[in-house]
Order: C-alpha cells, then sequence, then structure tokens
C-alpha cells in the first residue's frame, strides 16, 4: 500500500435545523487516498456528498456540526480543531477545497491576482506582490492557462475559464487533498473537458498529491478517478476500484446505478442518477435498518431491522449490505 494522504475514520456531522432538529448527513463515512490516487463520490442529491466535503475540510459554522471521528490528512489529525484554525493551517495549504458552484461565488469586481495574493497570503502573510505574480504566472503558464487572466475581473471570464482559474488559483500552494465538489457539473462539454484535463494536469505535476471528486455523473467518475465509492442516505454503501464499481457493483444501490449507465463514448454527458424509483429516507430520522430497504428490490424483513456494517470483501473493497456477496452476484446474472 502506498503513502496514505487522507484518511476518514467513522466520521459523524449533523446539521441542526431552526427548530432544533438533527439532520445526520454524514453517518460513519470511512475511507482513505494513498499518494497519487483520486476517488470518486457518486450518489443522488442530497445523499451527504457536499456535507462530506465541508465537513472533510472542517467548515463547522451553524448549522453543520461534527459529532465524531476523525479526518487525517498526511499523519496530521485535523478533526476538532476549530473552524478558524481550520482556515489559518489546513485550508489552502493541506487540502484545497472546489465548493459547488465555486465560480458564480468569485467577487465578480475584483481582478483574479487579489484573489491570488488572498490564498498565498492566509499562509505566508509577508509575501510580497512582485513574488506572487510571478509564481502565479509561473503556475497558470503550467497549466496552460493565459496569464493576463490574473488581471481580469471574474465577470470578464467563460464559465470554463473562471473555474478553471478557481482551481488553478486554490491548489497554487501545492495542497495535499484537493476535494473537488461538482466541478465541471455546470459546463458544456468543451470546458468540461478541461477542468478534467487541468485536474489530471495538477495531479501528474505533483500539485496536489490526491484528490477526492464529487458527482452526481457516474459516468464522469469512471474516466477521471482510480477509485468510486456510492453514497446513499449520509453513508458509503460500497467501494471499489472505478473498474470493479462500474462492471461489478454489488449493493443494489450502485447495481441500481451502474445499470442506468452504459460505458460513456467519447462527448457524451453523463446519466444523471435519478433511474432507482423511490426516494432517499428522512435524515432526521434514518431507518434503524438498511437505509436503502425501502427501494431495493431484494429487500428481506430483516434488513429493515438489523443495523448494517460495512463488510470487507475481495481487494479494498467493501459493501453495505446484510445479503452476501455471491448470493448478490447470483442473481444479477439471472436477472
Ligand atoms: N443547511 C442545512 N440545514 C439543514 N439540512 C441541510 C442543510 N444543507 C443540507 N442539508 C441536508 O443534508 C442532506 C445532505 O445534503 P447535501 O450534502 O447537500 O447532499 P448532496 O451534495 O449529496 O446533494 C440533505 O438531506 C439536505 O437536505
Ligand atoms: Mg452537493
Amino acid at each position: 500500500m502506498g503513502n496514505v494522504i487522507l484518511e476518514v475514520r467513522d466520521l459523524k456531522t449533523k446539521y441542526v435545523t431552526r427548530f432544533h432538529e438533527d439532520v445526520f448527513a454524514v453517518d460513519g463515512v470511512s475511507f482513505k487516498i494513498e499518494e497519487g490516487k483520486s476517488l470518486g463520490v457518486a450518489g443522488e442529491s442530497g445523499c451527504g456528498k457536499s456535507t462530506l466535503a465541508l465537513s472533510l475540510m472542517g467548515y463547522y459554522f451553524p448549522p453543520l456540526h461534527y459529532i465524531s471521528g476523525d479526518i487525517i490528512i498526511d499523519g496530521k489529525n485535523i478533526s476538532g480543531l476549530d473552524p478558524d484554525a481550520v482556515r489559518k493551517t489546513v485550508l489552502g495549504k493541506e487540502i484545497a477545497y472546489i465548493p459547488q458552484a465555486a465560480m458564480n461565488a468569485l467577487n465578480p469586481t475584483q481582478k483574479i491576482i487579489r484573489f491570488v495574493e488572498d490564498v498565498i497570503r492566509a499562509h505566508e502573510p509577508k509575501a510580497d506582490k512582485k513574488e506572487i505574480r510571478s509564481r502565479a504566472e509561473a503556475r497558470f503558464a503550467e497549466l496552460g492557462l493565459p496569464r493576463e487572466v490574473l488581471d481580469k475581473h471574474a465577470v470578464e471570464l467563460s464559465g470554463g475559464m473562471k473555474q478553471r482559474t478557481v482551481i488553478a488559483v486554490s491548489t497554487i500552494l501545492s495542497p495535499k487533498v484537493l476535494i473537488a465538489d461538482e466541478p465541471s457539473s455546470a459546463l458544456d462539454v468543451t470546458s468540461q473537458k478541461m477542468v478534467i484535463k487541468m485536474m489530471r494536469e495538477l495531479m501528474e505535476k505533483g500539485y496536489i498529491k490526491s484528490m477526492l471528486f464529487i458527482t452526481h455523473e457516474l459516468p464522469l467518475l469512471y474516466d477521471v478517478t482510480d477509485d468510486i465509492m456510492v453514497m446513499y442516505a449520509g453513508q458509503i454503501v460500497e467501494k471499489g476500484t472505478a473498474k470493479e464499481m462500474v462492471f461489478d457493483p454489488i449493493h443494489p444501490y450502485s447495481h441500481g446505478l451502474m445499470g442506468s449507465i452504459l460505458v460513456p463514448e467519447e462527448g457524451t454527458r453523463g446519466t444523471t442518477l435519478t433511474a432507482i424509483p423511490g426516494t432517499p429516507p428522512n435524515l432526521k430520522k434514518p431507518p434503524q435498518g438498511c437505509r436503502f430497504a425501502e427501494r431495493c428490490r431484494y429487500a428481506k424483513d430483516e434488513c429493515r431491522y438489523h443495523a448494517i456494517v460495512e463488510r470487507p470483501f475481495g481487494e479494498g473493497r467493501s459493501y453495505r449490505c446484510l445479503i452476501g456477496v455471491d448470493q448478490l452476484r447470483e442473481v444479477y446474472e439471472h436477472e
């Protein structure tokens, strides 16, 4: 096994609503990413992907609260740090975070170079403007972005260029982990490809050491990431390599998702994860048994009552289902 860059152990976080109700949006998530690897997170809307991203980078501002679990970056446990400490020591330097719709969050009246200054000075308060500019120009050149962009305002850039700029600037300090939440979902196919290409380059050139790529577009994950985990109702229901997850999904939820996609052809947009009838459970009161049981074609009575733990199988794979791997494979084969 290679050097583990990000390890998450049994992470639990929740939202507390105005009416003091808890929403358990991340409920016992564990995974590892090794150096040089990318992990994809798939799952339909509302399953907790964005909350997982926020939780990983310590964004614990109300209504989001940390409950328990560990987040270890390159051997250093950052769980339990207060959000200000996270901002000072982790964000940008250890973890770069590209929030969902990041490009629309850029201040439109500010030049891109100011944004670079903010990122660098958050960790190197004494860095001077000239040095910052030369670092930014060098990095932009390496990533194929024109240096003129540095003197433009966000409003002057196209969607694709804006998103590539956000990613380039957010990773300028060469962090260990890049967390990208639906980084290409709002873009046209050409821009989407350019964003993906740049993310690959960041990894190949060693500007980031690992990547967590979140999307609801499964074919994209197959193209981009080494491993995939499928999230459902705040939990990870299956993990494996991208190939295993697409060609041999075990959990009935992953199986349903994968069944609804074909391996994408060049240039096709991904299918979204809406092919399984029914809706996910309410995360204020998650079911005591399997969270997918209500929608599962194979569920037995006991599935509704037994708390289901992650079951390891094969090499580095796991799934969260009461039914055995062999049994599930056999059922799928005969469908
Ligand atoms: N600010 C919030 N307050 C309360 N509940 C929230 C808040 N944001 C998200 N949620 C709930 O948390 C769950 C997970 O949401 P989210 O992480 O955004 O999912 P995804 O990114 O997979 O679409 C959903 O049930 C959502 O309704
Ligand atoms: Mg989201």
